[in-house]
Order: C-alpha cells, then structure tokens, then sequence
C-alpha cells in the first residue's frame, strides 16, 4: 500500500463520485467515526446544494456561503467578486455540534453564481482546515466541482461508486481529472453497495493507492427509511468496514 497520506498535517478527506453512490452516507459515517476520538476537533464540509449532509447528521445550520453571498449581493449589487472582509461572514456559517464543525455551500438561487460561491467555498475551506484536527469534505455529484479546481489540496481523496459500469466510469473520470486538478497525497476507490455475487474485478481499482469494499447493508437502508440518530449509522456493518479501512490509512 503505498504511503497512506499521514505525512500530511491533518487530514483533509474528500468524498466524490457520480450521483447516489453512497458519498453523503460515507462523509457522515467517517465524521461519527473521527468524533469517536473525542479529542479531534471536525470540520464538516456539505460542498453539494442538495445539502444532504446537513441532513444525514441532523445539523441545521442558520445561513450558508450562498447566503453570505447573497447578503454582500444586497450591498454591492453584485457577486462577480468575493470580497476580502468575509472572515467574519464566514465565521456566521459555521454551525457548532458537539465536536464538529458544520459548513454548508448552500442553494445557490442567482444565475450565474455557482463561480462565486464555489470559489467562497474554496477560500473557506482554506481558511478554517487550519483551525480543525480533520475535514471531511462531501462533494456534489459528480466532476464539476473536480473540474473546476474547488478542491484545491486534500490529502485523501475518495473517490466512491457503486457496482455499476456508469459508477465506475465516472470514479475513472475523476480520478484523471484530479491528476491535474487537486494535490492529493492518496486517492482511494470506494465500492460501496456491494451484493454477494457482484464480481469486481481488481482491475476497476487500476490507478488507486487502494479499494475499500462496502456492502449493501440493510441498517443503513432502516436508517433511511426510519431516520435517527446519526450515531446509528456507525453500528451497521457497512461502518466496519469503514473502520478497518480508515484503521489501515491510520486516519482513526
Ligand atoms: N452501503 C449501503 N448500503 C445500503 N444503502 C446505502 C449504502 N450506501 C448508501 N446507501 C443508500 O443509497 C442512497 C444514496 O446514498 P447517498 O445519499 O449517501 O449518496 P450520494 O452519493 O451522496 O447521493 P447524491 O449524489 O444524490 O448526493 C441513500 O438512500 C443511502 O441510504
Ligand atoms: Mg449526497
């Protein structure tokens, strides 16, 4: 395995992947997972506007980037720019919860601002990792953001996809794409979903440090189904898996 990205100062974990793989459900996974160490301080990123982080760990925050954008919009009648006194804009975004850090890119609702707020998010993201002991970073779906240079430096990147053939070509498409887009120390390929039977081959994995597999897991789909405790998601099996493979990575 090659060297597990721990060199870097602090973690900095990004999920990505094609739509419905499974991102939002590992982000919130490995955020409980780091909590576990209760000395760590996390910074939670919901980079996507679904904000299905948010929900998944039962976190409402009162504003987000968007909405920080829209008020200096109010005030300068524009958003081509960001402007440079944002710290404490910034600031008002984050929503504390126990040991994590909560940050949202919000509904960008104005034509034409998906540039600025994703550049928003990107100054933030810079700004606070170094504040946080980990950041864990759950990206929209899909290689826009990957494109678009959102991500800057990371030092895993996890690149998640189901079985499927579209899944997997899109893990490959990101996976070239942040060859000369993102500074990352290690890029992992999660397969997450997996049924007895599937038959991955090894060869789905070429061009990763490594591959996690993950079932299908039917606590998780409970949890969907009933909703509760974010916690909850760390006792189904699908987590265990999780937690050797972080384990190995010496991420927890
Ligand atoms: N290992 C698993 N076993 C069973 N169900 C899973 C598993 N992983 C994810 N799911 C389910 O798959 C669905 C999609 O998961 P999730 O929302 O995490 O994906 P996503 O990649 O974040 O999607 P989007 O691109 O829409 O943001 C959810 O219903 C989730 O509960
Ligand atoms: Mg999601």
């Amino acid at each position: 395995m090659k060297n597990s990205g721990e060199s870097a100062s602090r973690p900095v974990i990004l999920f990505c992947g094609k739509g419905g793989v499974g991102k939002t459900t590992l982000s919130a996974i490995t955020i409980q997972l780091l909590c576990g160490r209760g000395d760590r301080r996390i910074l939670a990123v919901d980079a996507d506007p679904a904000m299905g982080l948010a929900l998944t760990l039962g976190i409402t925050p009162e504003c987000s980037l968007d909405d920080v954008l829209s008020d200096e919009d109010s005030l300068r009648g524009g958003r081509d720019e960001v402007s440079a006194s944002l710290d404490y804009e910034i600031s008002r975004c984050i929503k504390e919860s126990g040991n994590v850090s909560f940050i949202a890119l919000g509904r960008p609702e104005a034509q034409g601002c998906f540039c600025a707020v994703n550049h928003l998010l990107k100054k933030a993201i810079e700004k606070l990792s170094l504040a946080f002991d980990a950041v864990v970073i759950d990206a929209e779906a899909g290689v826009e953001q990957i494109n678009r240079r959102v991500f800057d430096a990371v030092s895993h990147l996890f690149v998640v996809t189901d079985p499927t053939k579209k899944g997997v070509m899109v893990a490959d498409t990101i996976l070239s794409l942040s060859r000369r887009t993102i500074r990352s120390d290690y890029c992992a390929l999660i397969l997450n979903r997996l049924k007895a039977g599937d038959g991955i081959s090894l060869d789905t994995a070429a061009g990763f440090d490594s591959w996690c597999r993950i079932p299908e897991d039917s606590g998780i789909r409970f949890f969907d189904l009933h909703g509760g405790e974010p916690l909850l998601l760390t006792r189904t099996s699908a987590a265990a898996r999780l937690v050797s493979y972080l384990g190995d990575l010496k991420l927890i």
